[in-house]
C-alpha cells in the first residue's frame, strides 16, 4: 500500500469556502485538491492500492479534522480538481457538528483529531515512513519497500515550525523527488513515478 499524509495549512477546517475562489479564500484548496486527485486518478483506472490522509489544523472554536481516502473503496473522484474539492467540502461540513469518525462518501472518512502533532508522530512510526522535502537526499537512491511506504509531504505551504520539529525528531529518511521545489501535486506524480518504476507493470485485474 502506499500511503500519503497531506499537511493543509490555510484550508477553512469549517468547509466555509466557495468552489469559485479555491485558490484564494479557500487556503489554495485547489493545489489541496489537485494533489488529492493526483494521488488516485490514472489515465483510466484509480490508484486502488493507494491511502490518502489529508490533515486540516484547527481554526478558532473548529478542532482539526483528517480525511482519509481509501483508493480501493473511493468513489465520485474525478480528476478535476473542482469536483474533488467539493467531495472534501462536503466531508467537512459534514463533520461539523460531529464528534465522531464518519464516512461522508464512499472510501473518504472524515474525524476530528484532538492533537494534529500526534497523529503526525504517529505517521512517523513503524519505520515505513519518508518526509518529502527538497531538502532531502535523492529518492531515486533511497532504499525502502515501494509496496509499503507512507510519504508525509505539505501542500503550497511549508510544514509549520511544530511540524517540522516532529518530522525532524522522528528521525525518519528526508527524501526529494528533484532538484526543484515543485508544487505538491508534481511531487505525487513524481513519487508514484518512481515506485511504478520499482514495482513494475501490474499484474491482471483480480476482478
Ligand atoms: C510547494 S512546496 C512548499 C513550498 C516551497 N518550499 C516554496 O518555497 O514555495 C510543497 C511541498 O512539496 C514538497 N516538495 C516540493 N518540492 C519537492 C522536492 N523536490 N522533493 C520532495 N518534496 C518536495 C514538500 O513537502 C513541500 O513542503
Amino acid at each position: 500500500v502506499r500511503r500519503f499524509v497531506l499537511l493543509v495549512h490555510k484550508v477553512p477546517v469549517s468547509g466555509a469556502f466557495t468552489l469559485n475562489d479555491l485558490a484564494g479564500g479557500a487556503g489554495r484548496m485547489d493545489e489541496v485538491a489537485r494533489a488529492v486527485s493526483t494521488a488516485f486518478t490514472l489515465s483510466n483506472d484509480l490508484r486502488h492500492d493507494t491511502q490518502m490522509t489529508v490533515l486540516f489544523p484547527a481554526a478558532g472554536p473548529v478542532g482539526a479534522r483528517k480525511i482519509t481516502i481509501d483508493g480501493g473503496r473511493i468513489r465520485y473522484l474525478n480528476p478535476d480538481e473542482r469536483s474533488t474539492a467539493a467531495l472534501l467540502k462536503n466531508a467537512l461540513v459534514r463533520s461539523l457538528p460531529i464528534d465522531h469518525a464518519v464516512e461522508a462518501s464512499p472510501g473518504m472518512v472524515v474525524a476530528p483529531v484532538a492533537d494534529p502533532l500526534a497523529e503526525l508522530s504517529g505517521a512517523t512510526e513503524g519505520g515505513r515512513a519518508l518526509w518529502l522535502t527538497e531538502s532531502g537526499a535523492d529518492l531515486r537512491t533511497a532504499t525502502f519497500d515501494p509496496s509499503d511506504v507512507t510519504a508525509i509531504l505539505s501542500d503550497p505551504f511549508d510544514p509549520t515550525p511544530a511540524e517540522e520539529e516532529r518530522l525532524r525528531s522522528s528521525s525518519i529518511p528526508q527524501v526529494s523527488v528533484g532538484p526543484r521545489s515543485l508544487r505538491t501535486s508534481q511531487v505525487i506524480d513524481a513519487f508514484h513515478n518512481e515506485l511504478d518504476r520499482r514495482v513494475g507493470p501490474p499484474g491482471p485485474p483480480t476482478a
